[in-house]
């Protein structure tokens, strides 16, 4: 069986369960949990296309459409949406499966800024495809 391309591009960079360590006080799930989780999320996207270690410079346009509850399976997908000399910008959707109905819900969406750094955390140029 062939696979398609956009099957592809719905393979999420992160997946993971939202515990109920991860609650606020209201009992839904921490907005900073979730960053976190976008954040390797596109950290993985980045230096895939890097190759060397990237740090996040910026997080720009963070919206929060709905509530994560606990149990929910939560998706991050991600798509390169710049390539500057040293950064990387990475848009990143979060999806929540809802744990009772199964039912997809876009929950997140952000962009996030990376930037290619060398040993010295100094910035360093992304490399160009081959
Ligand atoms: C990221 C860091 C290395 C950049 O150093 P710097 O001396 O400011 O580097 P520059 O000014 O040369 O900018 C590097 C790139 O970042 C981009 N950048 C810098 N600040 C930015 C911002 N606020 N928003 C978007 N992009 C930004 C620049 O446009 C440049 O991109 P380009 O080369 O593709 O044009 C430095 O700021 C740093 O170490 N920050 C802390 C990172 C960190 O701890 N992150 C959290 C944990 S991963």
């Amino acid at each position: 069986m062939s696979t398609t391309s956009s099957t592809i591009r719905r393979v999420p960079a992160v997946r993971a369960r939202a515990m109920p360590a991860d609650t606020n006080p209201a009992g839904d799930i921490f907005g900073g949990w979730l960053m976190s989780q976008m954040d390797v999320a596109g950290e993985i996207t980045a230096r895939q296309r890097t190759r060397t270690r990237v740090v996040t410079v910026a997080v720009n346009a963070m919206t929060f459409h709905k509530p994560v509850h606990v149990g929910d399976v939560v998706s991050c997908y991600t798509v390169i949406e710049h390539i500057g000399r040293t950064s990387v910008t990475v848009r990143i959707e979060a999806v929540a499966m809802r744990q009772d109905s199964g039912k997809e819900v876009p929950v997140t969406e952000g962009v996030f800024v990376y930037v290619a750094v060398d040993g010295e955390g100094q910035p360093t140029p992304v490399p160009q495809p081959a």
